[in-house]
């Protein structure tokens, strides 16, 4: 039998319409557009309208994806959707984009690892894929961060936005190794000794309320760049490449510093790394998949490419992806 490949048939990204600028943001809690840029480079990021929820904004970029690879909903049997800011409790986000996509076949189920959803939805949609489970499958990230957030806390509020990407997967029959389009390898981690540094201080099993998000920035921020250049090693020793084989390195957009700098270490040259942290700000599960939709949509990655995605997030979580475009 031979071996199944994951192959990105389309992706797309969509933004909620309202920009909140860091000046904006200077109205609201004591800070100010220096501060906000030199530390983070995040200058704007989306804020989702009232009665906007997760579940739209997923449609939307699922919408735009399936259009993307030229297929209609029917056609998909899988949705892996990626998000910490679902419409309810339960059940699903995903089951909610079924309903609306309008497919009735197949299976939809949320993975909840926060910034490194995408990048966990996009390992479990590829084993299932992998393992005959699914022949197309859709992988979305979303989030409401606004929701969730203590807007009367800088140190946090500043940092993140509202936003969905997805990617449209298919089954293909593998040929040439590291050469054949489709995800290529993948590496998840998770230690959850570290669950207190990024957390939301609510849930239906303790304050049965939505709660808000609490970081230790300088915990988070000490950590990141190690664990994500740990795990990216690995997978680069799973696949057999380097970083110079890398043509585009599409990283969880939360710091333009931690960003450089795991870029930096890698040895991947900024031209070859996709960043719009500026204008998205921290989009959690939804950052990678936008980014992508981002680099696509203005030529920059093309079919045949080999992309490095990682990601790292509360819990922690963390891992990273090759795809081949
Ligand atoms: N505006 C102005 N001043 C601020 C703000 C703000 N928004 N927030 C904090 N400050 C102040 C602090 O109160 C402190 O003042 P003090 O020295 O008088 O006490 C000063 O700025 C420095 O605060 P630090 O927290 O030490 O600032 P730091 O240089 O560590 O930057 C930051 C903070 C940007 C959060 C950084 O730690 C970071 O990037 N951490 C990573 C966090 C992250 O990216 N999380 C995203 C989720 S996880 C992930 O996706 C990887």
């Amino acid at each position: 039998m031979s071996e199944i490949r994951s192959v990105v048939l389309g992706s797309g990204g969509y933004l909620p319409s309202r920009v909140l600028t860091n000046a904006e943001l200077s109205q609201i809690v004591d800070t100010n557009d220096e501060w906000i840029v030199q530390r983070t480079g995040i200058r704007e990021r989306h804020i989702a309208a009232d009665g906007e929820l997760t579940s739209d904004l997923a449609v939307k970029a699922a919408t735009a994806a399936l259009a993307d690879a030229g297929l209609a909903a029917g056609d998909i049997d899988l949705i892996v959707m990626a998000t910490a800011t679902p419409d309810f409790t339960f059940p699903a986000a995903a089951v909610t984009v079924q309903e609306k996509l309008g497919m009735q076949n197949g299976a939809a189920f949320d993975v909840q690892a926060v910034c490194s959803g995408f990048i966990y939805a996009l390992t479990s949609a590829d084993a299932m894929i992998k393992a005959g489970q699914a022949k197309r499958a859709l992988v979305v990230g979303a989030e409401t961060f606004s929701r969730i957030l203590d807007w009367t806390d800088r140190t946090t509020c500043v940092l993140f936005g509202d936003g969905a990407g997805a990617v449209v997967l298919g089954a293909e029959a593998a040929k040439e190794g590291t050469k054949d389009r489709g995800v290529i390898a993948a590496r998840l981690r998770s230690d959850g000794r570290y669950r207190d540094k990024l957390y939301v201080d609510g849930g239906p099993s303790t304050g049965q309320a939505v709660g808000h998000l609490r970081m230790e920035g300088r915990e988070v921020y000490r950590h990141a760049v190690t664990m994500i250049t740990d795990v990216i090693e690995d997978v680069f020793a799973a696949a057999g490449v380097t970083a110079a084989d890398i043509d585009w390195f599409v990283p969880h957009q939360a710091n333009v510093r931690i960003i450089d700098a795991s870029a930096k270490k890698l040895g991947i040259p900024l031209e070859k790394v996709v960043r719009t942290v500026d204008r998205h700000g921290n989009t959690s599960a939804a950052s990678i998949p936008l980014a992508l939709s981002v680099a696509v949509g203005d030529g920059r990655i093309r079919k045949g490419d080999l992309l490095l995605l990682e990601a790292m997030g509360g819990g922690f979580t963390w891992g990273a992806v090759l795809v081949r475009w």
